[in-house]
């Protein structure tokens, strides 16, 4: 009983292939970043899980921080607009800073954050996404470090929602029927 809910969603990428690329990803940040202290930027909510697992695979010492922007609502379609909802606490002058983001689409959110964090002169600025739907791009946003190409479908799970559901799953998948709906 309760599980209904889970027979709209085609898994994509289990928990053990996120947990594979997650330490990919973290062994190469490491590497990359050796001797120094980089900030690690959630952005919030979609990040949540992802950077949880992936800063403890790290092996330099990092700050954390969390930016919350409001995205698309229980809508599928990017507006462009983004509102920052809560900003970070910690200022970005001359330090390291790491975006950690879960999906890059049509970039236009990404566009924003980070043309609005480098305005307060991070000494380096670098994206690490978990999922990158490259074919939607509108707007010229390239991510240091990606996790997975995927297709265009609308993806759940692992932090990842669909009008706030989903993102506890362990695993990503894809809501079916909702590729059609527009999105952007
Ligand atoms: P963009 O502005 O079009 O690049 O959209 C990026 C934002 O939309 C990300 O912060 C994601 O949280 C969200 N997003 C994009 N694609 C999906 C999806 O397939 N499922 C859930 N959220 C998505
Ligand atoms: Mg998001």
């Amino acid at each position: 009983m309760g599980e209904s809910y889970l027979s709209q969603v085609k898994r994509l990428f289990s928990e053990q292939e996120i947990a594979e690329k997650v330490r990919e990803l973290a062994g190469q940040i490491s590497l990359d970043y050796a001797g120094r202290s980089p900030l690690v930027v959630g952005i919030l909510k979609g990040s949540w899980i992802f950077l949880a697992d992936l800063v403890r695979q790290l092996t330099i010492q990092v700050y954390i921080d969390f930016l919350t922007v409001a995205s698309y609502g229980a809508s599928t379609i990017s507006s462009g607009v983004v509102k920052i909802v809560m900003d970070l606490k910690a200022p970005l002058t001359g330090r390291d800073v790491l975006v950690v983001e879960d999906i890059l689409d049509s970039g236009l959110t990404m566009s924003y954050i980070l043309s609005h964090l480098r305005l307060r002169k991070p000494r380096s600025l670098k994206l690490c996404v978990l999922m990158d739907k490259r074919a939607r791009r509108q707007v010229a946003v390239e991510p240091d470090y990606v996790g997975f190409v995927v297709p265009d479908r609308f993806l759940v799970g692992y932090g990842v929602d669909y009008a706030e559901r989903y993102r506890h799953l362990p695993f990503i998948g894809y809501l079916e029927g909702l590729e059609d709906e527009g999105k952007g």
